[in-house]
C-alpha cells in the first residue's frame, strides 16, 4: 500500500496531492512537482503522517511560507508537508503571544499592531509564516525573532510521539537558523515576548522599519529574500555589488538592481537558473575577495 493509501486508510482528513507543482507554493515562483503533498489538518493527521513516513523511510521536507526556499527543476522526491487549520490560532496568553506556526507572519503583525503590543515590528516586509520565520530565525540585523521565543511547541517523531513545549534555554537559535531539531521535529507553535503598547505607537514602529527597507530592496519581481547570509563583519549585497555583478543573467534570472543579494525571477526562469546564476555569485566573490559565500535559502 502507497503511502496516500495508507493515509486514506487510516482516516487522514487533510489535503494529499500526487505530483503537485511546487512553483505555486514558493515565493520565487520556480520548483518542479512534490511526489506528495499533504496538508495535515490537525495533530492526528500530523501524527499518522510523520509515523507512515517514517515507516516507508520516506523523504520529508516541510514548507511554510515558501519565502526562502528553492526546488529544483525536478521537484521533491517525497512527501512535501504544509500545516493546515489546526496550526493557524493566534491569541494574546500570559503577556505573550501564542501563535500556530501556519499563520503568516503579516497576520501576527496585523495581530500585535490591534492589541499594541510591541517587539515584533521588524517583521514587516519579511513574508512567510510564522513556522518558517522560526525555522529561519527571521530577522534583520540585531533583531530576529528567536531572541523573541519564550517556548516553542514541537511535534517530536520517534519514541516519544506526540507535541511538547521547549523552552527557549533549549533551543539553539542562531544566525538565520535554529540548529539541534531532529530529523522528525515539527515545529506547531511558539509563545513569544511581547510588550504592552499601543497600537498608534506599535504602527509608527512597523512604519518606521518599512522605510528602511523602503527602496532598498527589489518588491515587484518574485525572488526568495536574502539568496546569500551576510559573512562575518559584512554584507553579501555590497560584496557582490562591489563584484560587479548586479544585472547579471542566466536565462530569466538576475541579481537584482536594487540589492544584490537577491536573485530574482525576470519571467520564466526555471530553478536550474537560478542555482547557476547563484555558482557564478559565490565563484566570483570568491576569486575577486576571498569570501566564500554560505546560501541562506534552503535548496531542495
Ligand atoms: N549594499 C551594497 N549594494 C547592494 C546591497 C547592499 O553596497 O546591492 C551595502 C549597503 O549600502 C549597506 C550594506 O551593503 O552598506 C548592507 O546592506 P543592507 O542594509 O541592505 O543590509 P543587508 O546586510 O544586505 C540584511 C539582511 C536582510 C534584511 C536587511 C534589513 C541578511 C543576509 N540580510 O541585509 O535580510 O532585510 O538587512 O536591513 O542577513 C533576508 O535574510 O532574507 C534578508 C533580506
Amino acid at each position: 500500500m502507497g503511502l496516500a493509501e495508507k493515509m486514506s486508510a487510516g482516516g487522514f482528513s487533510g489535503r494529499l496531492a500526487g505530483a503537485e507543482p511546487l512553483s505555486g507554493y514558493c515565493s520565487i515562483g520556480v520548483g518542479g512537482p512534490a511526489e506528495l503533498l499533504a496538508v495535515p489538518e490537525n495533530m492526528a493527521d500530523l501524527s499518522m503522517l510523520m509515523q507512515v513516513i517514517r515507516e516507508d523511510g520516506l523523504p520529508h521536507c516541510l514548507l511554510g511560507g515558501g519565502t526562502n526556499v528553492i526546488f529544483s527543476n525536478g521537484g521533491f522526491a517525497g512527501c512535501v508537508i504544509r500545516l493546515g487549520s489546526a496550526f493557524t490560532h493566534i491569541a494574546t496568553a500570559g503577556g505573550g503571544i501564542v501563535v500556530g506556526a501556519a499563520v503568516t507572519t503579516a497576520r501576527l503583525l496585523a495581530h500585535c499592531r490591534r492589541h499594541g503590543l510591541a517587539g515584533l515590528e521588524f517583521l514587516v516586509g519579511i513574508p512567510g509564516t510564522v513556522g518558517g520565520a522560526l525555522r529561519m530565525n527571521a530577522g534583520v540585523p540585531g533583531l530576529e525573532i528567536g531572541s523573541r521565543v519564550r517556548q516553542l511547541q514541537l511535534h517530536r517523531g520517534g519514541k516519544t510521539e506526540g507535541a511538547v513545549w521547549v523552552d527557549r534555554a533549549d533551543l539553539d537559535f542562531r544566525y538565520r537558523d535554529l540548529t539541534g531539531l531532529g530529523e522528525a521535529d515539527v515545529i506547531l507553535a511558539a509563545e513569544l515576548e511581547v510588550e504592552p503598547s499601543t497600537p498608534e505607537e506599535v504602527l509608527a514602529g512597523i512604519e518606521k522599519m518599512q522605510d528602511m527597507r523602503r527602496g532598498k530592496q527589489p518588491m515587484a519581481l518574485p525572488s526568495a529574500g536574502c539568496w546569500f547570509k551576510n559573512p562575518p563583519g559584512d554584507s553579501a549585497g555590497r560584496l557582490i555589488d562591489a563584484a560587479g555583478l548586479k544585472g547579471s543573467r542566466v536565462g530569466g534570472a538576475a541579481v537584482s538592481e536594487i540589492h544584490a543579494n537577491f536573485l530574482v525571477n525576470e519571467g520564466g526562469a526555471t530553478a536550474e537558473d537560478l542555482l547557476r546564476l547563484a555558482r557564478l555569485v559565490r565563484e566570483a566573490v570568491q576569486d575577486k575577495f576571498g569570501v566564500t559565500l554560505e546560501e541562506e535559502v534552503h535548496v531542495f
